[in-house]
């Protein structure tokens, strides 16, 4: 089965091919509609502190189903941190504070009832820099599953997580080799067939190209766009090119230097990405993806 095949088996109700031209108007530090597209995240007022120093404040944004979402800015603006507030993954940072609301379908990810470990199953994330395990390559994908007790059909789970992560061809007779054993750019989507074998619905990842060689980022782009077909796919890139490639949505976020106080991360803008970048609302967008800043 190719991957195509295999997304269409898994096509949700509402998987409706998004464009530009689908895209209400710009929202500045707001969120866009992509008409027929659900709401997976709604942040209002999402902000992160570190030790009581604010890294991020005041973030409004909406994230849809079935695209890629793109997160630029410059460095220490507050992307990666944003991103792990969608999976809870600050919790594991010590210090780190989250305050407002990250609704996930519609309920707040930090409300009272929530299991944070379930948050991280239904929302996979993928790292800057590849982290199999010093396992083999089958035990790497099975992994979440058996930690889970998702043990039926286990081979046949490795198997489609494997090939949704485009890396099947490659590694089919090599199962029981060793992870580490694979190139960078197969480790990566090892990594990605790892989080997929839980069944997310969400997959995040940090700048997941930025250790890989061109031939491996086209790879892992290629990924992306076949995964928002079945997956709502959110990346933090500072390739710009990359985000104008693959991504659907672009979220511009950056810093406000306080006078006294501490820099602090803030969304600037986000819409449609070719509008970010040709024609951006605001002035602080213009000047980061035209290079004059950042
Ligand atoms: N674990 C932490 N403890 C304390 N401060 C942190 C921690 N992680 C991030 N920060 C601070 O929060 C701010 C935002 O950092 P973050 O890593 O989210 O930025 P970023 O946009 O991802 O940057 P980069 O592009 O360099 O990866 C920075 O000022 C950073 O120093
Ligand atoms: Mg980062």
């Amino acid at each position: 089965m190719d991957a195509q095949s295999d997304s269409a088996e898994h096509q949700r109700p509402t998987g409706i091919h998004l464009d530009a031209a689908a895209v209400a108007h710009p929202a500045v530090g707001g969120s866009v509609a992509p008409m027929g597209r659900e709401t997976v995240f709604d942040c209002q007022g999402l902000g992160v502190r570190y030790h009581g120093t604010r890294a991020l404040r005041d973030v409004d944004l909406q994230i849809h189903s079935h695209a890629v979402t793109a997160l630029i800015g410059p460095s220490g603006c507050g992307k990666s941190t944003f991103l792990r507030c969608l999976n809870r993954m600050n919790d594991l940072i010590p210090g780190a504070a989250v305050d407002g609301a990250c609704l996930y379908h519609g309920e707040n990810l930090y409300g009272p009832d929530i299991d944070a470990i379930e948050v991280r199953k239904r929302i996979g994330m993928v790292f800057q820099k590849p982290n199999p395990f010093p396992k083999s390559i089958y035990d790497n994908v099975a992994f979440g599953p058996r930690v889970l007790g998702m043990k039926d059909s286990l081979d046949d789970r490795v198997e489609q997580a494997l090939r949704r992560a485009a890396l099947w061809d490659e590694v089919k007779d090599r199962l029981k080799s060793g992870a580490l054993g694979l190139s960078g750019g197969q480790q990566q989507r090892l990594c990605i067939a790892r989080a997929l074998a839980v069944e997310p619905d969400v997959i995040l990842m940090d700048e997941p190209c930025s250790a890989l060689d061109p031939i491996s980022t086209a790879a892992i782009e290629d990924l992306m766009m076949t995964l928002k077909n079945d997956y709502t796919v959110v990346i933090v890139t500072h390739n710009m090119q990359q985000a104008a490639r693959v991504a659907d949505i672009t979220a511009f976020f950056s810093v406000d230097q306080g006078e006294t106080g501490p820099r602090t991360g803030v969304l600037i803008e986000v819409d449609a990405t070719d509008r970010i970048f040709t024609k951006p609302a605001n002035e602080r967008t213009e000047a980061y993806v035209t290079g004059r800043f950042g």
